[in-house]
């Protein structure tokens, strides 16, 4: 794999979290592989990552404060070897589009389960765990695929 694109709904939550995991990680070591985000949404292009997603990732040493929200286009299914689908809901609508070289983020590690959408979650506490999950699941797409 040489390039991997996250998508979420709004690219504003869970992808940013996960572009930033995965670079951090191919800094430290795993060089040549693209890493990039986008949502299938288009109400939050151009807007950066909420508040609680840049606090997160700052927390854990990464700093997606930079990133801007872009829409996943169908040409990006031919730029990037694989596009993650951070739940069901956008593998599905991706899949709709036409994108084939899909998978699921919670495939590595978790069973295939949701990346919750913390969009809607009261307070800060839900966007640890969703860190976490990222996290792990990042590290071993990387491990398997990168
Ligand atoms: P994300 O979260 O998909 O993790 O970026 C969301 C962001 C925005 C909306 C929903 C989810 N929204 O409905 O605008």
């Amino acid at each position: 794999m040489k390039s991997v694109l996250f998508v979420c709904l709004g690219n504003i939550c869970r992808s940013p979290i996960a572009e930033g995991v995965a670079r951090h990680l191919i800094e430290q070591g795993r060089h040549g592989i693209t890493v990039d985000s986008a949502g299938t949404g288009s109400w939050h292009v151009g807007e950066a990552p909420c508040r609680h997603s840049i606090t997160v990732a700052h927390n854990n040493r990464i700093d997606i404060s930079a990133l801007r929200a872009r829409q996943v286009t169908k040409n990006d299914f031919k730029n990037f070897d694989l596009i993650v689908a951070l739940d069901q809901s956008n593998y599905n609508d991706l899949k709709a589009m036409g994108a084939k070289n899909l998978v699921k983020l919670g495939e590595f590690g978790f069973g295939g389960a949701d990346v919750p959408d913390p969009y809607f979650f009261d307070g800060f506490e839900g966007f640890e765990q969703v860190f976490s999950m990222i996290e792990s699941c990042v590290k071993q797409l990387l491990n398997e695929r990168g």
